[in-house]
């Protein structure tokens, strides 16, 4: 039984993890949560895990599900929306598939094996040389410079060029729909399981999301007749040879990759960035070895995650980290804090690339792991081991400033001086 002080005490941290005045060093509230153990508020149907030990387990667990129509407060979340935006005269698009991190099996497995061979190592590797053009371009630039902002002139470029060469989107087509990205990435953010209602801006992220999918149906129809080498074209030629794939699903499918493209690797890299130049021995091993730059990735997934949650819901009632689950409740998982854990790390709130063990939930576990971890780590090696090759001098130039998004928690500037 949880007491009105207890249920007080977590609703505070709860809103704490929301302010954006948080947003710059989440880890010591991270801290807070891993000494409170499972917080749970009932009446809002929620459990929020914060040991390594109990995301994991809820990861690998049989009812942790995705698709968030089976959570009962989602769906009402849902209805009254829909109720509220009429009554205000909105009208609402017609309802459209998830992108599959929002599904589950069947249609998860359908979905995602369709997409996972453009994801496959051997297919990413190929894009290498690519790869390193684009960064050798970009640190061009920055040597004509001399000061630079990590975010604007180096992170965020080379995963948006990827992944629109990857689909088949043409980058000069880009400035159209990076703002709805940016939009579509807050809808991420946990304020209606934590609060009851979405964060401000709702009205803009369904437009963005409709703009999105218009773009997309148009590119859809040039592709048909023109199809390329690319992964749309792809999706396109299994949409039309029977009944494994509908057009809806294909745009669900871009936007989440366009999303993931643009709003996860720059945070790789920017965090990266920013630990090393704050412990600048780091920065000269990895200039003077490239071979470093795989542990200095996985290390910057455990200490600084560009995906900070992950949230699940209950698909039948459950028990994980002690505590009995309803079917039907959310639940949030704070990798933030689950890779500062001590009970799994050594040391964990020190950034140490050549720490040997190492299992962090970065790009999450089980049927969920990120498709794109095989892109994010060959863009990720290949920014970083030639940033500090090229600048050994290179300093940070003030503060880094943080966007407001709590999953996809990312630098929005960081100026460095080569
Ligand atoms: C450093 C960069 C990245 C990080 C930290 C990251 C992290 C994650 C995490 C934690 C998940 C699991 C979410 C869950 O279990 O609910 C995930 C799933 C996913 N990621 Fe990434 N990601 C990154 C880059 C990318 C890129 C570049 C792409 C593709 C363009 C991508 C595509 C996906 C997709 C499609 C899923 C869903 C997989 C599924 O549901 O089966 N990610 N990612």
């Amino acid at each position: 039984m949880t007491t009105a002080t207890e249920q007080a005490e977590s609703q505070g941290l709860l809103l704490q993890l929301l302010d954006p005045a948080n947003r710059a060093d989440p880890y010591r509230l991270a801290a807070q949560f891993r000494e409170h153990g499972p917080l749970r508020l009932p009446e809002a149907r929620l459990t929020v895990f914060s040991s390594y030990r109990d995301c994991d387990d809820v990861l690998r667990h049989p009812a942790s599900a995705s698709d968030r129509s089976k959570s009962a407060l989602a769906r009402a979340e849902v209805e009254s929306q829909t109720q509220a935006l009429t009554e205000a005269g909105v009208v609402l698009p017609p309802p459209v598939p998830p992108g599959f991190l929002f599904l589950d099996p069947p249609d998860h497995t359908r979905i995602r094996k369709l997409v996972s061979k453009a994801f496959a190592p051997r297919v990413v590797n190929a894009l290498a040389p690519e790869i390193t053009a684009l960064v050798d371009g970009l640190l061009d630039q920055i040597a004509g410079k001399g000061r630079f902002d990590v975010v604007e002139d180096f992170a965020y470029p080379l995963p948006v060029a990827v992944i629109c060469r990857l689909l088949g989107v043409p980058i000069e087509d880009e400035p159209q729909f990076n703002h709805a990205s940016a939009l579509l990435a807050q809808a991420l953010d946990p304020f209606v399981a934590f609060t009851g209602s979405p964060s401000e801006g709702m009205e803009a992220r369904m437009q963005a999301g409709t703009d999105l999918r218009a773009y997309l149906h148009g590119l859809i129809e040039r592709r048909r007749s023109r199809p390329g080498d690319d992964l749309m074209s792809a999706l396109i030629a299994v949409e039309e040879s029977g009944d494994q794939l509908t057009e809806e699903e294909i745009v669900s499918t871009c936007v989440l990759l366009l999303v993931a493209g643009h709003e996860t690797t720059v945070n790789l890299i920017g965090n990266a960035i920013l630990a090393m130049l704050r412990q600048p021995s780091q920065w000269a091993a990895l200039g003077g070895d490239a071979a470093r730059a795989p542990a200095v990735i996985e290390e910057t997934l455990r200490y600084d995650p560009p995906v900070q949650l992950i949230a699940r819901f209950a698909a039948d009632d459950m028990a994980a980290g002690g505590v009995e689950i309803a079917g039907g409740d959310v639940i949030i998982l704070l990798l933030a804090a689950a890779h500062r854990d001590a009970a799994e790390f050594d040391r964990p709130d020190v950034f140490d690339p050549d720490r040997q063990v190492l299992r962090h939930l970065g790009f999450g576990r089980g049927a969920h792991y990120c498709l794109g971890a095989p892109l994010a780590r060959l863009e990720a090696g290949a920014a970083l081991s030639a940033l500090t090759a090229r600048f050994p001098r290179a300093r940070l130039d003030g503060e880094p400033q943080y966007k407001a998004n709590v999953t996809l928690r990312g630098l929005s500037t960081l100026t460095v001086t080569v």
